[in-house]
């Protein structure tokens, strides 16, 4: 295991949060999922088990590495108890800029001088949350993708005062865990979501305009581009909500109506039509 980190915590226990721990804790890493109320946190434990599972059922994983796995998770309510011995902090929470805003002003007054704080965020820009700390040199960007256990890419995102060193500790650790890194620099969307967000709302635009059905996009992606899922499909996925916050970081940040979301993705997103979480979005979960 890489000396410097021994002891993660992962600040949120939703869809990423709890797949970021469940990597962690599969390495040997002494995990540390905080939430604001237990009944999420028992939730994420049960997804996490459920989600070994199917790695078990595949021969990827054993009874005795699950139960090992599962053992080095502990959870807290109380984020200070939380961080107290943390050499990493993984943030994890809703992408809201004011409440990751608030989250690392509160990290950096309780986490020890040592600990490096990072944001899982999809697109919002790493060197506003770094300035919100004393730390800004120990701030990065470390970007899984969903559903972590099975994607191997983590986007590291290298704020405006982000140390050299602590961007190859991120780099080596992500490698450790099993994940392919890319580093790269702190520009609205980054680069994983500048590229994905414009397909997606495009093929909302296409929707929206008539030119194909949702079938019919999907299918055309899926089978002619060779993709997993097709683009209404994987926003679906995503979450509806979180596409159009990411569309809208790009929007304002560069200035551009290129990135200005689809009045459908808005209307949708207004009406509660959240995609995989809400029960329907392009299609329905039921
Ligand atoms: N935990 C552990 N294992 C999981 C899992 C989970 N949560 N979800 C799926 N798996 C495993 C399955 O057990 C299965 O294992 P084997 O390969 O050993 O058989 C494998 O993953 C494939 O799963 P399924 O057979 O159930 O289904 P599938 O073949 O349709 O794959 C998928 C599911 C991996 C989600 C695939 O559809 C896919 O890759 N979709 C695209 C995902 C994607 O693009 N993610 C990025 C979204 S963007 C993002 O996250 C960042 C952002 O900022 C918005």
């Amino acid at each position: 295991m890489l000396d410097q980190v021994k002891i993660v915590t992962v600040i949120g226990s939703g869809q990423m949060g709890n797949g970021i721990c469940h990597v962690f804790a599969q390495k040997g890493f002494k995990v540390h999922m905080m939430d604001i109320n237990q009944t999420a946190l028992d939730k994420a434990l049960a997804t996490i088990g459920k989600n070994m599972d199917r790695q078990v059922a595949k021969g990827g994983l054993t009874e005795a590495d699950k139960a090992a796995a599962l053992g080095n998770i502990v959870t807290y309510t109380d984020m200070a108890t939380a961080i107290a011995d943390a050499d990493l902090v993984i943030e994890a929470a809703t992408e809201n800029v004011d409440l990751k805003l608030k989250i690392f002003k509160q990290l950096d007054e309780l986490a020890p001088e040592k600990t490096i704080l990072a944001s899982n965020t999809s697109s919002i820009s790493i060197t506003k949350i770094a300035a919100a700390t004393k730390r800004p040199a120990k701030v990065i960007g470390m970007h899984f993708m969903n559903p972590v256990p099975v994607m191997k890419l983590v986007e590291i995102i290298n704020g405006y005062a982000t140390d050299a060193a602590v961007s190859t500790l991120i780099h080596d650790l992500s490698v450790f865990i099993g994940k392919v890194p890319s580093v790269v620099n702190d520009y609205p969307g980054f680069i994983a979501n500048r590229i994905l967000m414009p397909m997606i709302n495009e093929a909302i635009i296409s929707l929206h305009e008539g030119v194909g059905g949702v079938n019919e996009i999907d299918t055309i992606m899926k089978l002619g581009m060779a993709h997993p899922m097709g683009p209404l499909q994987l926003a679906d996925f995503i979450g509806l909500d979180t596409c159009m916050n990411i569309l809208n970081v790009m929007y304002t940040g560069f200035g551009n109506p290129k990135y200005a979301p689809c009045p459908l993705l808005v209307n949708m997103v207004q009406a509660g039509y959240l995609g995989v979480k809400s029960g329907e979005g392009f299609y329905k979960y039921t």
